[in-house]
């Protein structure tokens, strides 16, 4: 029987968000809390007009520190969990390994002990930057070596090797998803496609890491929750499921479709210091999961593009909110010497 009772981790950032609203419109009968630390990627905005709010309580907790984990499980007693709750950005792995190595190795371990505890199912949110650069046309299979280029990735792929030691140890009831990169409302500005949307349209440089042609495969938010929903629903105890988008852009044709649709005045493209151990190109074989789950991408780029960027540009409140000191002062230090 699929789960009625899902507690979320990270469900006040970008994915998670989008998972949850999925989750709460599409499944009338669930009940669902949301986890989070509300770190400077967490926002109590995002939870604030939920579809089925009256089905949705929030906990402020640290996936990380056990006792918060355990009293969330212990008061929701939830018959499964779906784990997004990370730290997510590359450059700011590059620059301050800790908090990676903190929330996404720990944090995913507590939460593997404690699902094995209450015997409930994880569902552990991973993704294509574990295998690493792949040369074209290369597409990483579930079975593919693992050889993370960055903290960020590194510790994700950290994260996926317990899950898959749980299985193999206890046999957990856990399974791991990977996707592409995802876009899509309410993904923080510090991320490519949002930055680029904010930047372009105050009449900024848009900062294009080197020659800007690494390529990056882009899966719109609402068809990997989509996805997600159905490995809940219906993956295989210590499975891993590939979701692709199928849509690989180089960087800066990304940036110049963006910069096209919303540039003003004295916005123009700036090719600046690449970021270090810069992966050329990601890219999944999502045949199996294609196969096993049913699941399939709907949603056209450019069309998922435009509603994106009107997204953005409708709600200057939101991108005020999220872009607080912390967010200042990242992009100061990360752009403001180029
Ligand atoms: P995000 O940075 O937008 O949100 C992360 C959320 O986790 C925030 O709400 C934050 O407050 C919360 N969080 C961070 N540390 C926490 C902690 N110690 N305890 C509790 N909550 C904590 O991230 P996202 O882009 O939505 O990514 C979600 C998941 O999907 C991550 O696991 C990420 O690795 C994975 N993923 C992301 C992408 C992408 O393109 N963004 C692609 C593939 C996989
Ligand atoms: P990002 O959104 O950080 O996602 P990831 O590194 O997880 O793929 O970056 C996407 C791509 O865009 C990546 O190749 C780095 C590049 N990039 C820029 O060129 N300029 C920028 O300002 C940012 C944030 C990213």
């Amino acid at each position: 029987m699929a789960p009625q009772r899902v507690l979320v981790t990270g469900a006040a950032g970008f994915i998670g968000n989008a998972f949850l609203r999925r989750l709460l419109a599409e499944r009338p009968g669930v009940a669902a809390m949301t986890f989070d630390a509300l770190t400077y990627a967490g926002h109590e905005e995002n939870l604030a007009d939920l579809p089925g709010a009256e089905r949705h309580q929030f906990v402020r907790g640290d996936v990380a520190v056990a006792a918060d984990v355990e009293r969330a499980l212990a008061g929701f007693q939830p018959d499964a969990v779906v784990h997004f709750a990370a730290e997510t950005h590359v450059d700011r792995s590059i620059l301050q390994p800790e908090p990676f190595l903190r929330t996404n190795i720990l944090g995913t371990q507590v939460l593997l002990d404690a699902c094995r505890e209450a015997g409930i199912r994880l569902v552990c949110i991973s993704t294509d930057e574990v295998y690493g650069s792949l040369a074209a046309p290369r597409r990483a299979a579930p079975d593919h070596p693992l050889a993370p280029s960055n903290v960020y990735a590194a510790t994700k792929a950290a994260g996926d090797l317990l899950a898959q030691a749980a299985f193999r140890t206890h046999g957990q009831d856990v399974l791991v998803t990977r996707s592409t990169n995802n876009y899509g409302p309410r993904q923080m500005p510090e991320k490519l496609i949002p930055l680029m949307i904010l930047r372009a349209h105050a009449g900024e440089s848009l900062p294009v890491y080197g020659h800007g042609l690494q390529e990056r495969d882009w899966l719109h938010v609402d068809d990997h929750s989509d996805g997600i929903l159905a490995a809940l629903e219906r993956g295989q105890a210590g499975a891993t499921y590939h979701f692709g988008g199928g849509q690989g852009r180089t960087n800066l044709a990304m940036v110049e479709a963006l910069l096209a649709a919303c540039g003003r005045d004295g916005a123009r493209i700036e090719h600046v210091r690449d970021r270090p151990g810069h992966d050329q190109r990601y890219a999944l074989d999502d045949g199996a999961t294609r196969e096993e789950l049913g699941w399939t991408p709907v949603k056209a780029l450019e069309e998922g593009l435009a509603e994106t960027i009107a997204w953005y540009l409708g709600h200057a409140d939101w991108c005020r909110a999220v872009a607080g000191d912390d967010l200042r002062a990242f992009l100061e230090a990360n752009y403001g010497d180029r």
